[in-house]
C-alpha cells in the first residue's frame, strides 16, 4: 500500500516536472497538422479547415491576413507518433495568434501544451509581435492561463463550432535578457 502511494507520487512528479524536458517541438507541414485537427481537435467540423483563419482579436475578420502573413505549424513527437500540435500566425502589426493546440489524451497534464505555447512566444518574438492571443474553449483555459494568457472576454458561442470560447492574450517582452532564439529541429521539407 505505502509502496503504491510512493510509486504513484513519483510518477506524478516525473510526469509534471521531468517528462516534457526530453521532448522537442518540431516544425511540420500543414498536411500533417490538418490531419490531426480533422481527426482529433475538430471532428465533424462543418467549415473547411484552412491553414489560417481571418478572425481578429476581440471580434471581426480581416481577409488580408491570408496575403500578408505566413503560418507556422508545430508538432511534438514520441518516436514517430504525434502527441501534440499547434499553429501560429500574425493577425496584425503587433499581434500573433495561437490556433489549434491539441495534446493526445494519454499525454495530457505533462506540460506538453506548455512546450507548444513556448514555441508560439518564440515565433511571435521572431516576427516582432508584442501580443499573443487565442480563443480557447472553456476546458482548455487552465492550460492557457498556466502559459501566462489572461482571459479578456466573456464566453461566447457565436461563430464557434466547439464553444463556448473566450479571447485570451499575453504580452511578449522583447528585452535582451535570456530569451531563447532556438527554433527546435525541423521535420518539414518546405521550411
Ligand atoms: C488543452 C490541452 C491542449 C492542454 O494540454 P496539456 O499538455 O495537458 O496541458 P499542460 O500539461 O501544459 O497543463 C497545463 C495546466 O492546465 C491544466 N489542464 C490541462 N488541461 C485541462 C483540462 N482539460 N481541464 C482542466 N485543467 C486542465 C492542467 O492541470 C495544468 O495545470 P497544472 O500543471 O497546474 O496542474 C489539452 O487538454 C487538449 O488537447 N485538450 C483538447 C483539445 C483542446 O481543447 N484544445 C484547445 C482548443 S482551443
Amino acid at each position: 500500500m505505502t509502496i503504491n502511494i510512493i510509486s504513484s507520487a513519483c510518477r506524478w512528479v516525473y510526469d509534471k516536472f521531468v517528462y516534457s524536458e526530453h521532448l522537442e517541438v518540431d516544425k511540420v507541414d500543414f498536411d500533417i497538422i490538418s490531419e490531426v485537427w480533422k481527426q482529433q481537435l475538430w471532428p465533424n467540423r462543418k467549415s473547411e479547415i484552412r491553414p489560417m483563419s481571418s478572425m481578429q482579436f476581440l471580434g471581426g475578420t480581416d481577409m488580408s491576413i491570408y496575403e500578408k502573413y505566413v503560418p507556422s505549424f508545430w508538432a511534438v513527437f514520441d518516436n514517430d507518433n504525434i502527441i501534440g500540435v499547434n499553429s501560429g500566425f500574425a493577425t496584425a502589426d503587433i499581434r500573433y495568434r495561437s490556433r489549434g493546440i491539441w495534446v493526445d489524451p494519454d499525454y495530457r497534464n505533462k506540460g506538453i501544451a506548455q512546450l507548444l505555447f513556448d514555441q508560439i512566444d518564440k515565433q511571435a518574438k521572431q516576427e516582432n509581435k508584442s501580443v499573443c492571443w487565442s480563443i480557447p474553449r472553456k476546458t482548455a483555459l487552465p492550460a492557457y492561463e498556466k502559459a501566462g494568457y489572461v482571459k479578456c472576454s466573456d464566453w461566447f458561442n457565436e461563430g464557434m463550432e466547439f464553444g463556448p470560447n473566450c479571447y485570451v492574450k499575453k504580452s511578449i517582452f522583447h528585452g535582451k535578457t535570456g530569451y531563447p532564439h532556438s527554433q527546435g529541429s525541423f521535420r518539414s521539407s518546405s521550411y
